[in-house]
């Protein structure tokens, strides 16, 4: 058992643990590598945790706890967010220290009894609200939301740190680095921003009202729920949040098909050459039966040019590609440039779903898209080709 807590500052201790063994988070987004679930400690004149972790790694949570405390009790359970990879260890921590006073706003204390059916010894916040714990104060703002609605921050003004919660958070397990100086961020930056358009990206609108209203903290250091503690350049994850929920692009194009057979394949290298040949640099390009969604979107998340292809397939659209602008139109993705292309088979339907998808975004939209019959002909290569010189001049200018 990993029982390894790190000292952060003066009386605030990482007490967080790793899961390397959940395949999908919420059951449905892969962790290839992992994720972590932090947790922290104060131990000044008063004592208070915040945040606990999911209830597989309870007794790891546990006993980083017990050991820093000793014999002191455990004043406060301060609960930023109620989801249950966080919120799973409550009624254990509660167990182990009845007296403890739980800390959250209204909403909190609703999924508190619906959840865990715990009552009592519940202190209630409202924005702005402070708590006192003798040597420091944590001052409380709501950011509902990010992610749920009874989501909220807390600002220690003794070190100026801001508990985050799910905001500033990356998939990825924490390897032996805790700190944003001790990590390869060219790892954990893809991480992040899957965990970004998987998780939070949805709820933009409620990101950038959240990063607005905390632009007034003097933050020195960052400690979200998930990721590393950004104590070096807590700066460089708000930019990248604010980036992202400004639904801010980089150019370059994310390619994906679906296919049976290889038809549609084979027009989607053709646009991915002509592509490169127009100068585009970052071509992405997914076959969808293949690569998980979650992967798809982070990539989609990132560049500006997206283009979509599929194979018929019952006089619709290929079910994995149907599944992909679910979840497209599901996180409200914006700012994009879109091509489509695809067969028709013996019914047609794949195209012709493309374009209704089409039309309930606001995406910039090459209308010159292309159907082949069943293998695609070299008139419908070249029109292929169309679509990809039209994307990289939209993209250019
Ligand atoms: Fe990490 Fe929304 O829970």
């Amino acid at each position: 058992m990993n029982t390894l807590s790190v000292k952060i500052t003066d009386n605030l201790h990482y007490i967080g643990v790793n899961d390397r063994e959940t395949h999908l988070f919420e059951n449905m987004w892969p962790l290839d590598n992992g994720i972590s679930y932090n947790s922290y400690l104060i131990d000044g004149e008063k004592t208070a945790l915040l945040d606990t972790v999911k209830i597989t790694k309870v007794d790891n949570l546990l006993s980083k706890l017990t050991g820093i405390l000793g014999d002191r009790k455990l004043d406060y359970l301060v609960i930023h967010h109620m989801e249950p990879d966080h919120s799973g260890s409550i009624k254990s921590v509660v167990d182990m220290y009845p007296e403890v006073t739980l800390v959250g706003n209204k909403k909190t204390q609703d999924f508190l009894e619906a959840f865990y059916g715990i009552t009592g010894n519940f202190l209630e916040v409202k924005e702005g609200d402070s708590l006192d714990l003798g040597d420091r104060k944590l001052t409380f703002y709501m950011t509902p939301m990010v992610h749920w609605p009874e989501s909220m921050v807390s600002f220690d003004d003794k070190d100026k740190i801001l508990f985050s919660q799910d905001a500033f958070g990356g998939f990825g397990a924490l390897d032996g680095p805790i700190f944003d100086d001790e990590i390869n961020w060219d790892f954990y930056e893809s991480e992040t921003r899957r965990y970004y358009s998987n998780i939070v990206g949805k709820h933009s609108k409620q990101v950038q009202m959240a990063i607005k209203k905390l632009e007034k903290l003097e933050i020195s250091m960052i400690c979200p729920v998930h990721g590393p503690v950004w104590r070096s350049k807590p700066e460089k994850i708000i930019e990248l949040y604010d980036k992202w929920s400004k639904y801010d692009t980089d150019e370059g194009v994310v390619i994906v098909y679906g296919t049976m057979y290889g038809n549609t394949s084979i027009m989607a290298e053709t646009i991915a050459r002509v592509l490169a040949e127009e100068g585009i640099k970052n071509i992405k390009m997914y076959d969808v039966s293949k690569t998980h969604v979650s992967h798809i979107i982070n990539e989609v998340w990132k560049y500006k040019g997206l283009i979509l292809g599929s194979c018929t397939y019952n006089n619709g659209l290929f079910p994995p590609m149907k599944h992909l602008v679910n979840v497209i139109q599901m996180n409200n993705m914006r700012n994009h440039i879109l091509g489509v292309f695809g067969s028709y088979s013996w019914s047609g339907g794949a195209v012709k779903s493309l374009r209704g998808f089409a039309e309930t975004c606001e995406y910039d939209f090459i209308e010159n898209v292309v159907e082949a019959k069943c293998s695609p002909t070299v008139e419908d290569l070249d029109k292929c080709a169309e679509i990809a010189k039209e994307m990289a001049k939209r993209l250019k200018a």
